[in-house]
């Protein structure tokens, strides 16, 4: 499904004395689809931004069309199930006795049958790397990494058609972060669905997503394929942003080696990158 914002503007409490403009008139095409990655500061707007994806929040200006529908429309049931948003720490929205009830919270409005619903809450299970032993446990009993995966089900069991993460690895340690992140590019690959990964992890950005928009105070201050942006650290520096690490040892790289292509913005691609380099040196 697609995404378009045009010309939208959000102020958290107009007329208040604690009126705070969240969003600069913002345009924005997503196309079905894409793996797209938000970056920015904390308090740039990627929170309020991805909030109005699926209704929750409505433009204070402009306005927002998923799939051509305006958010603003009547119909947010409907928004809600085909925009799934996995908040930051989702664990936290975890109450029910078991883990099974959990995920399958979202279908009770659903008319399936019981043997539907587990079909569903199997899959969704499956998809983000748990067993299904884990299914009568209290969400309570599990690990950090595991309660944020069941939260993530619980999204996932909706079969949304763009899915939405805000930081979803915040917290993790790497090998929980990993895990997670496989299982998304797993999703993105697979159900063909759009994804949206809010992270200020540009390491994770640079080795995940197609596109990258930069947020800086409520604007849109860069969006572009992830190696062009990547590639303009000046740029990012200005809005106190950094590239990914290796980026910089790249550049240094190039200095010394002309013919080196410092493009290269992950440590897996900067690895073929420079055995090319010896290769070609004939080393
Ligand atoms: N519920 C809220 N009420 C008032 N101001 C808010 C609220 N949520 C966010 N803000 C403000 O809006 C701006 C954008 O915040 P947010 O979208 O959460 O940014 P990010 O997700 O990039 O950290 C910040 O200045 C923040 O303080
Ligand atoms: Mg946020």
């Amino acid at each position: 499904m697609s995404i378009i914002a045009e010309n939208l503007s959000y102020t958290y409490m107009p007329g208040t004395p604690f009126e705070r403009v969240a969003l600069r008139n913002i345009n924005l095409e997503i196309e079905d689809g894409e793996f797209v990655g938000i970056i920015g500061h904390t308090g740039s707007g990627k929170s309020t931004l991805i909030q109005h994806f699926n209704g929750l929040l409505r433009p204070t200006e402009g306005r927002v069309l998923i799939n051509g529908m305006d958010t603003a429309g009547k119909d947010l049931k409907e928004l809600r199930r085909l925009v799934g948003i996995v908040f930051q720490y989702p664990e936290h929205q975890l109450f029910e006795e078991t883990v099974y009830k959990d995920i399958a919270f979202g279908l009770r409005r659903q008319e399936l049958t019981e043997e539907q619903t587990r079909e569903e809450v199997l899959k969704a299970v499956k998809t983000v790397g748990l067993n299904e032993d884990i299914l009568e446990k209290s969400p309570f009993e599990l690990s950090g990494g595991q309660k944020r995966r069941v939260a993530i089900a619980g999204v996932l069991v909706m079969k949304p058609s763009i899915l939405i993460l805000d930081e979803p690895t915040a917290g993790l340690d790497p090998r929980g972060r990993d895990e997670i992140f496989g299982f998304i590019t797993e999703i993105h690959r697979t159900m063909g669905i759009t994804v949206i990964l809010v992270s200020h992890s540009m390491e994770d950005i640079a080795r995940l997503v197609d596109r990258v928009i930069v947020m800086n105070d409520g604007t849109i201050e860069m969006d572009g394929r992830t190696g062009d942006v990547f590639s303009d650290i000046e740029k990012l520096e200005s809005i106190g942003l950094s590239a990914p690490q290796v980026a910089y040892l790249m550049k240094k790289l190039k200095a010394v080696f002309p013919d080196i292509n410092d493009r290269v913005y992950t440590v897996s691609a900067a690895r073929d990158e420079l055995l090319k380099h010896l290769k070609r040196k004939g080393a």
